[in-house]
């Protein structure tokens, strides 16, 4: 009850709290989302930010398991190639709603709230087509090296429950090529925080030894 409560908040804040850093992640959304085609997966399409962005030929599946977040969602859905559904990435393989695989999954700032960062890769894997792409615009942990990163492992504990789930401490991108994806092309920026943006493909496993 207190959670709906606050995440209804959040969702009302969330746009305007981005604002400024959506002035630069803007032109990155919109150079990932240009290339989709086909059947598309959006994971954790918040308050629907990247809808505007979908050429009309890639038919969208969203989801989004925050109830607030989707209701928000739910009033920028205004084309018929995006479909939006109220649930979490896991449970995706599941639903008789949605494809079984998908040409393209976009993973834009979710890989930081998902419980368990490997088992979503691993499932990314799993839902991709042969030769589909992973989208991928994800902040990442600045390092311990780093004065930020000394900051963002201190502040994460507290920023974590007032974020609903955000972590700040992640490296989606080293999760991700730990579970075998390629990229085709990457970049590493630096706004407000570092950012890890890049094309991918589903490869091997590494193996640790
Ligand atoms: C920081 S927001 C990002 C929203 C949007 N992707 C964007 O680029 O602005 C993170 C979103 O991921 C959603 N989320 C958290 N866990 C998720 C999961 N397991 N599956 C799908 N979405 C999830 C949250 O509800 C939240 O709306």
């Amino acid at each position: 009850m207190i959670r709906k409560a606050y995440q209804h908040i959040l969702a009302q804040i969330y746009d305007p709290f981005l604002a400024s850093l959506e002035e630069v992640l803007t032109a990155h959304r919109k150079e990932l989302l240009s290339q989709t085609h086909g059947q598309v997966l959006e994971v954790g399409a918040g308050t629907g930010v990247n809808f505007k962005f979908y050429p009309p030929h890639a038919e969208v599946f969203a989801v989004e398991p925050s109830p607030a977040m989707y209701k928000k969602a739910l009033k920028k859905k205004n084309a018929s190639n995006i479909h939006l559904f109220n649930m979490a990435v896991e449970e995706v393989p599941a639903s008789p709603h949605l494809p079984d695989r998908f040409d393209f999954i976009v993973s834009m700032l979710v890989m930081c709230s998902v419980k368990d960062e490997r088992k979503v890769a691993d499932l990314y894997k799993q839902l991709l087509k042969p030769g589909g792409k992973l989208l991928v615009l994800e902040h990442i942990h600045s390092g311990n090296h780093t004065f930020y990163g000394k900051f963002q492992t201190i502040v994460n504990p507290v920023w974590r429950p007032l974020s609903d789930g955000c972590n700040l401490t992640r490296r989606q991108d080293l999760v991700l090529k730990e579970a075998g994806f390629v990229p085709l092309k990457e970049e590493y920026f630096r706004t407000g925080t570092d950012w890890y943006k890049a094309i991918m493909m589903a490869g091997n496993k590494v193996k640790n030894n």
